[in-house]
């Protein structure tokens, strides 16, 4: 892969796309805002970055990163993420993005709701069961002893397979946690959320932004995603 399309620019999607410059990977960012307000955060990235439109980073490489709230899904123009492969950073906070039905009922997980909003995309969800500021602290070059692993779920064998190309590039292992149906297993409050990352899985919840990271080995998360329970949606009051 040469380039990276990232459409959100906050704290997942600038922290991926460090590790992509890092990797050598061009990116194209865009925001809601438009590309002129990205030429600080392009200009601290180096040559690697650069930002464009949603369409042009939609189109930039063959993966696009999708990283904004996910009631900002629904505004994004219709077909732009149709026949792309598509890395699913949403997760669903009704503080945030209102009550939604079919996810409170758990009839849907949050990236099967997606894939309905974005018809045609090969959805893979990833990078949403960890912290922003644990991205840049835990990945580690391929082969380190210490590398962290993140899950990945998605319905469309190749564009997994291609997803966990990405990630084992910008400094991860994966885990394939299974079908997007699948992906509770890792969304919040589950048992493979942003805590299992955390160097004292005790932090209280005020203090982690601020806490420290610790490893999380492949078979670790492994486990930890056939034991998550499924949380009760509807009873989420963040
Ligand atoms: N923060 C975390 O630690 C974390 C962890 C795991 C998962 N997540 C999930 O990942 C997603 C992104 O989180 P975040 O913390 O990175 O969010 P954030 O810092 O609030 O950034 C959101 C980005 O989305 C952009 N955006 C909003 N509406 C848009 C639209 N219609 N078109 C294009 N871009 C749009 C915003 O652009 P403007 O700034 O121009 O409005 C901004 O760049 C969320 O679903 C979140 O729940 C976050």
């Amino acid at each position: 892969m040469t380039t990276l399309g990232i459409i959100g620019s906050g704290n997942i999607g600038s922290a991926v796309a460090r590790l992509a410059v890092a990797a050598d990977i061009n990116v194209v960012f865009a925001n809601s805002r438009g590309p002129r307000s990205l030429t600080e955060l392009v200009e601290e990235l180096g040559p690697r970055a650069s930002a464009g439109t949603v369409e042009q980073a939609a189109r930039a490489g063959e993966v696009t990163l999708l990283s904004i709230p996910l009631t900002a899904y629904v505004h994004l123009p219709g077909g732009l993420l149709s026949g792309r492969i598509v890395v699913d950073t949403g997760n669903y906070y009704p503080y945030r993005d209102g009550r939604i039905a079919e996810l409170d009922s758990e009839d849907l997980t949050t990236s099967e709701l997606a894939r309905r909003w974005l018809p045609g995309a090969q959805l893979v969800k990833a990078f949403n069961n960890i912290l922003a500021h644990h991205i840049p602290q835990l990945a580690r070059p391929a082969g380190a002893p210490d590398r962290t692993a993140l899950p990945v779920a998605g319905d469309d064998p190749a564009a997994k397979s291609r997803a966990e190309q990405l990630i084992h590039r910008l400094g991860y292992d994966t885990v394939d946690a299974g079908t997007l149906s699948e992906s509770w297993r890792f969304e919040p409050e589950s048992g493979a959320y942003t805590r299992i990352y955390l160097s004292d899985p005790n932090t209280a919840a005020e203090n982690m932004l601020q806490a420290p990271a610790t490893p999380l080995p492949a078979a670790a998360l492994r486990t930890t995603l056939q034991t998550s329970k499924r949380a009760k949606v509807a009873e989420r009051t963040f």
